[in-house]
């Protein structure tokens, strides 16, 4: 995810329990591009014992393949093409889930990072743009392209974040798709991805903004798909978790105001499991200092701090009011506060 799977953040998730795999923020590519530095950190800095697919958003063939080669001098596990990005200013330059328009585009460019890609290259898509009329025909050219393994957000750009999630278009490419799927959008749970990977029959599940709420996610997945007992955390884990998050991402060059800004844009998820009336989030939203933040953590998170911190998202709690929308305002860079 932009602006948060950073190498400080890949740290914290193995810390709690790692996923399987990582892919990074995407990287931008285009005549003038070179790979970012920090997401190039997050790959070659890497200690989480995690393989790492580094992912591309573009469209111009000679630059792909040019930051494909540096690419794959770092110890990537993979190649990965985004087509699913939903922010407006990414798919008006016909990137991302802009691509979903075109699938006479897709065929050229799979073509292309095919042929330049000797190990795996993946393929992370939502099911259309503003339909999923050129779905089925997408879903060929990945089989045609040998793509290595395909997630799939099951809602189209135009959905954005907040409609329900087609799990029944996932389950379509589980059945058409020769490589293994990857079923995104709302596993918001370790009960969910269980349920999730019966409905659709994918081969795992891929977890984004419900791994910022509860880092434990990944750990509960495994530990409910093996059948033992799934771990609970509480508030006090919690809030630990947020403390360690803050000092994980602070670095010497950013403010105190900067960062307490960037803690907001993770709270606004760790919001979603403290209480149903979005008062937490409602007083970390105010806060400007790090003392502020952490005393309205305190007190909601260590008054009862053996209370169960909540399995799913609270409904109708919002992380990005703003964003989360199904339509034109969202933008990945907003920040909620
Ligand atoms: C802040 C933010 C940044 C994201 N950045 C990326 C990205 O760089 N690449 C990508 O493939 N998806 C990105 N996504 C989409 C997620 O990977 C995921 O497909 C989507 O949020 C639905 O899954 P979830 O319900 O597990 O969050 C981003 C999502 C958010 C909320």
């Amino acid at each position: 995810m932009q602006d948060v799977t950073d190498l400080p953040f890949m740290r914290l998730m193995a810390h709690y329990g790692a996923p399987d795999y990582f892919f990074t923020e995407f990287l931008r590519v285009h005549a003038q591009s070179r790979p970012e530095k920090h997401i190039v950190r997050s790959i070659v800095e890497n200690r989480t014992g995690r393989p790492v697919f580094a992912q591309l958003i573009g469209e111009e063939i000679p630059h792909m393949l040019r930051t494909v080669q540096e690419l794959l001098r770092l110890p990537v596990a993979g190649i990965d093409l985004n087509m699913g990005c939903p922010a407006p200013k990414i798919y008006k330059k016909n990137v991302g889930g802009g691509l979903l328009r075109d699938p006479a585009k897709i065929d050229e460019l799979l073509g292309a990072l095919r042929a330049a890609v000797p190990g795996l290259f993946t393929v992370k898509m939502r099911i259309g743009f503003d339909s999923t009329d050129h779905y089925l025909r997408i879903l060929e050219l990945i089989n045609r392209h040998r793509v290595d393994l395909l997630s799939v957000h099951g809602r189209t750009v135009k959905e954005g974040y907040r409609s329900d999630v087609h799990y029944d278009f996932i389950a379509t490419a589980v059945r058409t798709v020769r490589c293994p799927v990857l079923a995104n959008g709302n596993v918001t749970s370790a009960a969910r991805a269980a349920a999730i990977l019966r409905e659709t029959g994918a081969a795992g599940v891929m977890i984004g903004r419900h791994a910022i709420r509860n880092p434990w996610i990944f750990r509960q997945c495994r530990e409910r798909l093996a059948g033992n007992v799934v771990f609970a955390p509480t508030f006090a884990d919690v809030r630990e978790y947020i403390g360690r998050l803050y000092r994980e991402t602070q670095t010497a060059e950013i403010p105190e105001a900067a960062h307490v800004a960037k803690m907001k844009k993770y709270l606004n998820f760790v919001g979603q499991g403290v209480d149903a009336e979005g008062r937490f989030l409602f007083d970390m939203r105010r806060a400007t200092t790090e003392a502020e933040l952490f005393a309205v953590c305190d007190r909601h998170l260590l008054t009862a701090p053996a209370k169960p911190f909540a399995d799913e998202p609270y409904a109708g709690v919002i992380a990005r009011p703003n964003c989360e929308t199904p339509v034109e305002s969202c933008s990945l860079d907003t920040v909620t506060a």
